[in-house]
């Protein structure tokens, strides 16, 4: 059907005076004695467009176009409106859809958690176009940082036979459903498709490292997919997960590689939907606008996690979770070295290593890792980074330690057999830094289809 997209009409005064066509969904209609006028909405841009009906030029307006939710086609002639923007007077409008009075976005502005209840419908609200125009040009933007800088974006498997990745619980993935024909859990896995255990990947960081350990610089973009039931607004068991690994890079050189990245992409942000950061400003973070101005402008802090331990065990607050070295951080520490001591994006490095993960480079005082993860004020953490360890004997004695299967990981450690080299990568939530971005609160609001415990649709 051809027709101009409302933002190029909206945006391009040349129209002015030309004969047009647009489509697009009713967002509201008014009618009088002599005139009647539609407010119209194509998914392009936040403004609507205004369709001028001068009702003598109709021999009768067919009410079904005029309400609410239904999809038409407007031919008609662009005109500058009396606010010196565009309107269209129209000339000929078709119904491309009805719309019954049951739709229900009516025009009262509704609450998120009502709006979760119908995924398929939110998709049409003002916010939802916001947010997945700001989610469409951050991922072109993730891409583009990295080919500009000539990494090679890799596909990573999603179905994964390793049992532990270290990042998370895994989804199983199998053909068959239980059965007591089997002995033993062996015996099952045996006969499974892939005649052993496989599951769905938390991360692809392990294969990304063998692709970064020959290509030198490698990223990945993709989803991942995490079991635990943590019914939180930060977590869902499906994410987009942004993986660069790259080969003979330092701990310090991947965190100035992550920060560099978070202020391109946002930069991108900012230049490409100033409506969608108004609009997000408006309504859903104050302040949003010059937040992220001078997140692109100010260095981010570094903060060793021992003396993030030290300022929260100084710092006189009651918290819920008592602060001792060695314990993880909890939302409510992070928040309140990011939100209260520092107001900007914090990387806490060098984690105690019984916290952390096996493949973490080790550090020489024998009781931290060379680990990094970056908060954000009113988010929490974003990123999760780390130097890889890159010595045969230290990797093994860390899996040994852990119980871990070493058979398991032999192609993995052969990558420390074969021209080991330091090597460093991170992962960054897709949905959290969306959520920094954009003021929104809760995870599901930034993905199309949010999976969390009990509830898939
Ligand atoms: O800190 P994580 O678990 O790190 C890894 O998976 C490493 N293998 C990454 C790497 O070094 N290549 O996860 C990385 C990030 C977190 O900081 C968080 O932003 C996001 O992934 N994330 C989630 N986002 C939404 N829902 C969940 N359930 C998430 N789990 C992790």
């Amino acid at each position: 059907m051809k027709h101009i997209d409302i933002k190029n009409i909206i945006s391009d005064h040349n129209y002015h005076g030309k004969e047009v066509t647009v489509c697009g969904w009713v967002r509201t209609a008014r009618d009088s004695k002599n005139m009647a006028f539609i407010e119209l909405n194509d998914g392009t841009t936040l403004k609507h467009l205004q369709i001028v009906i001068n009702k003598s030029d109709f021999s009768g307006i067919d009410p079904e176009t005029m309400k609410l939710g239904c999809s038409i086609k407007v031919r008609g002639t662009a005109v500058e409106s009396r606010q010196g923007g565009t309107e269209i007077e129209a000339a000929e409008i078709t119904l491309l859809g009805k719309c019954p009075a049951d739709y229900p976005l009516q025009k009262k502005r509704h609450t998120l958690e009502y709006l979760r209840t119908m995924p398929h419908i939110r998709t049409r609200t003002n916010t939802f176009n916001a947010v997945f125009r700001v989610r469409s040009v951050m991922a072109d933007a993730i891409h583009r940082y990295f080919q500009e800088r000539d990494y090679v974006y890799i596909h990573t498997p999603l179905i994964t036979g390793s049992d532990c990745e270290g990042a998370g619980e895994m989804f199983k993935v199998t053909t068959i459903g239980y059965s007591d024909k089997y002995k033993n859990a062996d015996e099952y896995y045996a006969d499974d498709f892939f005649e052993k255990k496989a599951g769905l990947s938390v991360s692809g960081q392990l294969e990304g490292e063998v692709a970064a350990t020959a290509f030198g610089k490698i990223y990945t973009f993709g989803p991942s997919f995490r079991a635990e039931k943590s019914n939180t607004p930060r977590h869902v068991a499906e994410f987009w997960h942004v993986e660069p690994e790259v080969a003979f890079a330092e701990l310090e050189d991947i965190i100035e590689i992550a920060e560099e990245m978070i202020k391109y992409i946002v930069a991108e942000v900012i230049r490409k939907c100033p409506d969608e950061i108004a609009f997000f400003n408006q309504h859903f973070e104050k302040g949003l606008s010059e937040k992220l101005e001078k997140l692109t402008k100010q260095d981010f802090a570094v903060l060793e996690y021992t003396k993030a331990i030290e300022i929260l065990k100084e710092s006189g607050k009651d918290f819920q979770y008592p602060v001792e070295w060695g314990c993880d951080l909890q939302t409510e520490h992070e928040r309140y070295i990011t939100e209260e001591v520092y107001n900007k994006p914090v990387f806490i490095t060098n984690y105690p290593k019984d916290i952390k993960s096996f493949y973490m480079k080790q550090n020489p005082d024998g009781k931290t890792v060379a680990a990094t993860d970056l908060l954000v004020p009113g988010v929490g953490e974003i990123i999760g980074c780390s130097e890889r360890e890159a010595d045969y004997d230290k990797l093994v004695d860390a899996m040994k330690q852990r119980n871990m299967n070493l058979e398991d990981y032999s192609d993995y450690l052969d990558l420390r057999k074969y021209g080991s080299v330091p090597h460093s990568g991170f992962g960054l939530g897709f949905e959290r830094i969306l959520m920094y971005v954009t003021g929104i609160q809760n995870i599901r609001d930034v993905i199309l289809y949010p999976r969390t415990v009990g509830s898939i649709r």
